[in-house]
């Protein structure tokens, strides 16, 4: 007998056979059992789920000859010959190879003829998107009216290229991407009934590169088989896939926590003796750092793997979201580089010297152009003053210099400053100033004010701004803000 590859030997023949896909299937066999049947189902969902399959199944469900039920027997001519693919009541159409008008009017001219075989005529339409839009008007027309005897399938797997009105007619049903356990179950299973001896931990790493495809699961599987001879361990399966084991990547993140430039690279050339495929490793490390982002913050007490717990330790979360993101846009950027290794090498040297500390850079900011106000601004510094007494002067405007008296203004809100003790302190100096004794008058006015000390504190919010101004079109920090989505934070020294 020629070998059948897993993914079609092992097709659901039944619902219950089929993986996942739990609330679909529950539906279907409680309309079935109840005979409440609609006219038109779509399946739609990413490759390899099962759209198909469950196509299929339906098509006995409607037609054992048992009657309409959720568990078809299998075993009539109809579910034979339905299996088999020779059902002459089911139209089996891969519309991706037949998407002209023609082939749709060709195909749906029957419709109206009773089923020569069976208790409905089955249409399965498969990868339905790719109909022209003249054959989805064709099939529009039967699907509003569909006689009784007629009932159609539709798969895709990408429902938003349908029109609207196709939609609108169909009971959705979305089948989910397959999760990796119960994949990993699933192959279990097979191995056994296949009695090929496979270790739990390959089997998780197939499962894993299936990312939700049973059929993409099942291929693996059969790869898997043909290299090892008929049975599957772990190191088999990174060298077929180009991966690596997550604990070969240890001694690299300890490097890294150790901020061991020299052991990075020494860690780098051990994996790159396992010729691994440097995009999975990246990927690896991508979601260790992930793991050890969570270990850091779920707190209760789950069956944690004691290695990542470990490795959690050595690094600070801040750390650890930095380098996520790091491995992320090296992998993003892997496609560019001359050699995957070298993307790789590139980005565990930015790990390396991106460590999250405050980053300075000095920027220059134009001078200042304030239009200088008369005299005060230049006397004040001159004045020998410190403490309360200064701001007292600097919150004051000079209002006129008579014959042995300085008259100066202060405004109502802060009189409050104002005490005897701090006028005399003004006034000594004063004197000290001009080398003559001075009268001090201090006059409140509800005037504001454009005083020194007003002048400072604009002057510190325009250079604030234009520091923050500076430092957004610097090159480098343009580039750091791209890369890492990060914010300024203008301080002036
Ligand atoms: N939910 C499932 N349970 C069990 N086996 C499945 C399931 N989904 C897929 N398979 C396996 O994968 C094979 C292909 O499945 P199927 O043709 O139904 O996928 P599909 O969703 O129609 O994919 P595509 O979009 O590529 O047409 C099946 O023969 C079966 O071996
Ligand atoms: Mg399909
Ligand atoms: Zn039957």
């Amino acid at each position: 007998m020629p070998y059948q590859v897993l993914a079609r030997k092992w097709r659901p023949q039944t619902l219950q056979d089929m993986v996942g896909q739990e609330p679909i299937r529950r539906i279907l066999s409680n309309a079935l059992e109840q005979h409440r049947i609609h006219h038109a189902y779509l399946f739609t969902g990413t490759r390899g789920v099962g759209k198909t399959t469950l196509a299929r199944i339906l098509a006995k469900c409607l037609n054992c000859e048992t009657g309409i039920t959720a568990t078809p027997c299998g075993t009539c001519s109809t579910c034979q010959a339905i299996d088999a693919g020779k059902f002459l009541d089911l139209f089996e159409i891969d519309a991706a190879s037949r998407t002209k008008v023609e082939d749709t009017r060709e195909l749906l001219e029957n419709v109206p003829y009773p089923p020569v075989q069976g208790r409905y005529k089955i249409y399965l339409i498969d990868e339905v998107h790719m109909l022209s839009n003249h054959s989805f008007n064709a099939l529009l027309k039967t699907l509003e009216e569909p006689p009784q005897h007629v009932k159609f399938l539709l798969a895709t797997t990408e429902p938003k290229r349908l029109p609207i009105t196709i939609l609108s007619r169909c009971l959705q049903f979305h089948l989910k991407p397959i999760p990796l356990e119960l994949i990993s179950d699933h192959l279990h299973y097979i191995c056994k009934q296949e009695q090929v001896t496979a270790d739990k931990t390959a089997l998780n790493y197939l499962s894993k590169a299936a990312n939700g495809s049973l059929r993409d699961a099942m291929s693996l599987l059969d790869q898997a088989i043909a290299y090892g001879q008929g049975s599957i361990k772990s190191d088999d399966i990174h060298a077929m896939l180009g991966t690596i084991a997550q604990q070969n990547l240890f001694p690299l993140m300890k490097a890294l926590a150790a901020q061991d430039s020299n052991q990075v690279f020494h860690a780098i050339h051990l994996l790159a003796e396992h010729t691994p495929d440097f995009s999975n490793v990246l990927e690896e490390l991508i979601s260790l750092f992930h793991q050890i982002a969570v270990s850091q913050v779920i707190t209760y007490q789950q069956k944690t793997d004691q290695q990542i717990t470990e490795l959690a330790a050595l690094f600070k979360p801040e750390d650890v979201q930095l380098y996520y993101q790091i491995a992320l846009l090296g992998r993003r950027d892997l496609a560019y580089t001359p050699s995957p290794q070298q993307g790789f090498e590139m980005t565990m040297l930015r790990m390396l010297a991106l460590q999250p500390k405050q980053m300075v850079v000095q920027v220059e900011t134009p001078t200042l152009t304030v239009a200088e106000s008369p005299s005060w601004q230049e006397i004040l510094p001159k004045l020998d003053l410190s403490g309360m007494a200064y701001a007292l002067a600097a919150n004051c405007t000079l209002e006129k210099i008579e014959d042995h008296k300085v008259i100066l203004q202060l405004s109502a809100n802060h009189q409050p400053m104002l005490n005897t003790k701090l006028k005399d302190r003004l006034r000594e100096s004063l004197s000290n100033y001009f080398k003559q004794a001075m009268q001090l008058d201090i006059i409140i006015t509800a005037a504001e004010l454009y005083t020194p000390a007003k002048k400072q504190e604009q002057e510190q919010v325009e250079r604030l701004t234009d520091a923050t101004k500076a430092a957004t079109q610097h090159p480098k920090i343009k580039q750091l803000i791209e890369m890492y989505d990060a914010t300024i934070e203008v301080s002036l020294l």
